[in-house]
């Protein structure tokens, strides 16, 4: 056991087993997306949710102030695609008078239709995904001819001076030809770009030898640009991504690396998928419904409290290599269009 695997008890219904404060809700408000991208949605689609078992806005808003009651200081809105929600607006403008930090993750095939609105909210951070710089790869992961919309609003974006990230899923044999390409971008347009191990979820065909590993995206990097040209900042608390920089240029660019170097003891993260359940862990398949007690008057703080009390340490108990590899253990999850990334 590690030495920060120690039990502790604490009467906050945020603190786990392990201590670790959970003070960033992330919410997913749809399952639906107007990309297909294979690590995320199954070949086969996923099952249809009527929209009644779906929380609406205010149910949204609701939930948000009791985690904001209890030490939420950060809340992001998540998918599938949130903007295909007709009411966004309402729900992100709703969220933001608790007054936490505010992010959002959108592949931003619309977002130019909200930019209006999204630029008066005030320490707005924005995540896109964009997993290559190729517009026929693009068309060939999403599966969907989407390229031109996604990289113009990311340009938007960039312009209209948002706090934004890229977030690129790295597949070996897919866009792993292309790390000095978006470094090169994150230069080029002072963005902020983090390379993402390739997770195991249900349905995405993942298997260890298509992940780039942490050491090997380093590597890479170090024998581009000469190996002390990188330099690591220090890790921020709670962080997700390790980020670095590189001399002489404008490059910043992050490694998050759920695979080969967890990063689970900082984690402050809980989850509340669009049809009101808690989620301890990206990983976790042990979900607990919040919204049909609230939707029936009944109080629903301790189930919050005993999903957090149940977290386990590291990947929901997928803690070792072997465990990751057992699609026993993974193939039982959510694929991540219903969980929310
Ligand atoms: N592995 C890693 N990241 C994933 N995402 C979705 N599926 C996976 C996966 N299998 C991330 C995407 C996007 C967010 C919605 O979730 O990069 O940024
Ligand atoms: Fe949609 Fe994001 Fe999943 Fe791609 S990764 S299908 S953009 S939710």
């Amino acid at each position: 056991m590690e030495p920060n695997m120690k039990k502790v008890k604490d009467k906050n219904i945020l603190i786990d087993s392990f201590g670790r404060r959970h003070s960033y809700l992330r919410i997913s408000l749809i399952e639906k997306c107007n990309l297909r991208c294979t690590y995320c949605m199954p070949a086969n689609g996923i099952p249809f949710t009527p929209k009644k078992n779906l929380m609406s806005s205010d149910e949204i808003y609701e939930i948000s102030k009791l985690f904001v009651k209890n030490g939420v200081d950060k809340i992001r809105l998540t998918g599938g695609e949130p903007l295909l929600r007709k009411d966004f607006e309402e729900i992100i403008l709703k969220v933001k008078t608790l007054g936490t930090k505010i992010s959002l993750t959108s592949n931003a095939i619309l977002i130019d239709r909200h930019l209006h609105y999204l630029r008066k909210i005030n320490q707005l951070s924005i995540n896109v995904s964009l997993d290559t710089l190729n517009k026929l790869k693009f068309k060939e992961i999403t599966l969907r001819d989407e390229f031109d919309n996604t990289y113009e609003n990311i340009l938007k974006l960039i312009k209209g001076g948002f706090n934004l990230k890229i977030n690129v899923v790295l597949i070996k044999g897919f866009n792993d030809n292309e790390i000095i390409d978006f470094i090169k971008f994150s230069s080029d347009h002072k963005v902020m770009v983090r390379f993402i191990e390739f997770m195991p979820f249900y349905g995405n065909k993942w298997d260890n030898s298509r992940c780039v590993s942490q050491d090997q995206i380093l590597n890479l990097v170090k024998s581009h640009f000469g190996k002390d040209s990188l330099i690591k900042h220090n890790n921020k608390k709670n962080f997700i991504a390790r980020e670095y920089s590189l001399k002489n240029t404008n490059s910043k660019f992050g490694i998050i690396s759920t695979i080969t170097n967890p990063f689970c003891d900082g984690c402050n993260r809980i989850r509340l998928t669009a049809n009101g359940k808690i989620k301890n862990c990206l990983f976790s398949n042990n979900e607990i419904d919040i919204l049909s007690p609230m939707r029936n008057g009944d109080p629903y703080e301790h189930l919050i409290n005993l999903t957090i009390k149940n977290k386990l340490h590291t990947r929901a108990g997928m803690d070792n290599f072997k465990k990751l590899n057992d699609p026993n253990f993974h193939s039982n999850n959510r694929s991540m269009i219903a969980i929310g990334g």
